[in-house]
């Protein structure tokens, strides 16, 4: 099963997920990585979920048109959406406390 490391506000979480798992969906049923995760409208609208990606951005799929839109130039920093991505391999994430300057 895949683990997830996610890193906020200088704490580190860590915990297993079933493959093919939506992190903003868990955070919605009060399951790991919630309460940390930062996110609101879970379809791509807001950028509030947006995470930058420290390791395992190789197994993920291309950004898709929703994450374009909202994160622009950020893409290239490494920063994708949580709630548009479905974790199937290990991942480290970190969530900053402000949004990428240009969101
Ligand atoms: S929660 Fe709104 S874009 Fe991800």
């Amino acid at each position: 099963m895949p683990v997830v490391v996610f890193r906020r506000n200088g704490q580190t979480y860590r915990d297993e997920v079933k493959a093919n798992t939506n992190l903003v969906v868990r955070a919605g049923i009060k399951q790991f990585p919630f309460p940390h995760l930062r996110y609101e409208c879970g379809m791509g609208k807001c950028a509030r979920c947006a995470c930058r990606v420290l390791s395992g951005s190789e197994h993920l799929p291309a950004p898709n048109w929703k994450e374009k839109k909202q994160l622009g130039n950020r893409l290239d920093e490494g920063f994708r959406l949580a709630c548009q991505l479905w974790i199937a391999q290990d991942i480290e994430l970190a969530q900053d406390d402000e949004l990428p300057a240009a969101l």
